[in-house]
């Protein structure tokens, strides 16, 4: 981390910032991750003095940090944090902010845009106006644009104050620890990497099923959708993990590879499911018309040597029956035998169950399924001393670690094949799903899910 550096969070009195950045700045300095010197500029409208956003703050912050809150650890943290109210939608407030800067001797930056998308634009011109250094990055929240126009307009004005290399899609699942341990299992178990193929492998399925409804993200939700809510990026990115052909090699141009790859089914209306949950036009800021998905499912392929020909299913919704994030791996039959499968549990459990064959007690050929089951979220001291993925990825950013964030040539490539299949929508039905049920009837019928 360079001297006289900051992070300002643009949104600073929103969710997103109370709920992960707070704490997860927090547990980098209770794990001393933090240069001395660093600040943590948050910016609201809100009329708060730095002593009531703080104690605000500490209220989140001993809530939601993995570290415990710690009154010494909180009395540092709180001399690196100014709250700073401004309107960031009005150019010339950026004069202020600069020279607020100035006074605080301030000129290495992280600018974390973590407001609505259409402050994304106004933000970069006032910095691009006023700012006395561009030596800065810039941490952009999904979704990055509606579709592949509006992504590359946004691409084309962060470009003019912000070089491609200073440009941080942030894609909190590449934070996680169990997506991040899909490569470290394909790579380091023998009996995983040999068979990480379509020769041995069947099918593949990752689902994230949610128990919320939209809540108060409704306005952005119901122009969004599942699909572009959690397809295009999280999804996908975690396809991306599981198929590349090289997991050996640079990590962000092998998911790009696959972007490139992918291939949706040829009947649209037969291999995508859109739904809706019962009761979601009633909720507050929906239009009683909307025609939004809060499912999706879908069957894809990935047209590379490793999988050519294995199908991969997705599915994804809310105020389904539980929340759960997973992804399942279902091997080839041998003979009779029942297919092994390989789960990996990536929230809120974390953890790998495996599913095997063996010859029942007391009979001689008669077969049973038993599965063995790791549990990694069930140890206190691995919660503890897991990062949660929002603090991997600041610290990846404050050390110009680029690994764990989006490319802009692997977005294009996701919202393409994304707005492929959403020009599609109109042939297919929107069902509507019970709310605390599995989904829509179709997406159940897909497939034989794995549990
Ligand atoms: N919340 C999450 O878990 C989550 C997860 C992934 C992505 N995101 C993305 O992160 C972004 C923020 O989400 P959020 O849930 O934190 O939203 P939020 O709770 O509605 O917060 C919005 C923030 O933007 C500020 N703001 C709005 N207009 C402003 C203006 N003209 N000038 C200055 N500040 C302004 C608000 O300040 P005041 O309240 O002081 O006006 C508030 O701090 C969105 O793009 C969202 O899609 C959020």
């Amino acid at each position: 981390m360079q001297k006289n550096s900051a992070i300002t969070l643009f949104g600073g009195s929103g969710d997103l910032t109370y709920r992960k950045l707070l704490p997860a700045l927090y547990n980098l300095e209770s794990t001393g991750k933090l240069s001395d010197d660093f600040k943590i500029i948050a910016i609201g409208r809100r009329d708060y003095s730095c002593d009531q956003y703080l104690e605000i703050a500490q209220r989140w912050i001993e809530t939601y940090a993995r570290k415990k809150f710690d009154s010494v650890v909180f009395n540092k943290f709180k001399k690196r944090v100014i709250y700073f109210k401004m309107d960031v939608s009005d150019v010339e407030e950026y004069y202020r902010l600069q020279q607020f800067y100035d006074n605080q001797g301030i000129n290495h930056h992280i600018y974390y845009y973590a407001v609505a998308p259409s402050l994304f634009i106004p933000i970069t011109n006032g910095l691009k106006k006023y700012s006395a250094t561009n030596q800065a990055k810039v941490i952009i929240e999904k979704p990055f644009g509606e579709d592949l126009a509006s992504a590359t307009q946004l691409n084309t004005t962060l470009a003019q104050f912000f070089g491609q290399d200073e440009i941080y899609h942030i894609d909190h699942y590449l934070g996680k620890e169990m997506i991040q341990n899909i490569i470290s299992l394909r790579a380091n178990n023998i009996i995983f990497k040999e068979i990480w193929n379509n020769k041995c492998i069947e099918s593949i399925q990752i689902s994230a099923s949610e128990s919320e409804g939209v809540g108060t993200r409704a306005g952005y939700y119901d122009k969004s959708g599942a699909l572009k809510d959690m397809v295009q990026n999280h999804l996908f990115q975690v396809l991306s993990i599981v198929v590349m052909d090289n997991p050996e090699g640079d990590f962000a141009t092998e998911q790009l590879k696959v972007f490139n790859r992918l291939c949706a089914v040829s009947d649209y209306s037969k291999e995508v499911v859109r739904g809706q949950y019962a009761g979601y036009l009633a909720e507050t800021n929906i239009s009683p018309q909307s025609q939004t998905e809060t499912f999706v499912a879908l069957k894809l392929f990935v047209e590379n040597d490793r999988f050519s020909g294995v199908p991969i299913y997705i599915k994804t919704g809310k105020k389904l029956k539980h929340r759960e994030t997973q992804l399942a791996i279902k091997f080839r039959q041998v003979g009779n035998s029942l297919p092994n499968s390989l789960i990996i549990k990536i929230q809120p459990d974390e953890g790998v169950n495996f599913k095997f064959n063996i010859k029942k007690p007391g009979t001689i050929t008669e077969l049973q399924q038993v599965s063995m089951d790791f549990c990694q979220s069930c140890v206190l001291e691995n919660r503890i001393n897991t990062p949660e993925a929002y603090e991997r990825l600041l610290y990846a950013c404050m050390n110009d670690d680029r690994s764990l964030f989006s490319r802009w040539d692997q977005i294009v490539a996701s919202w393409k094949f994304a707005n492929e299949i959403s020009a599609k929508f109109d042939q297919i039905p929107l069902e509507v799903y019970e709310q605390g049920s599995e989904g829509p009837e179709s997406a159940i019928a897909m497939t034989e899910w794995i549990v």
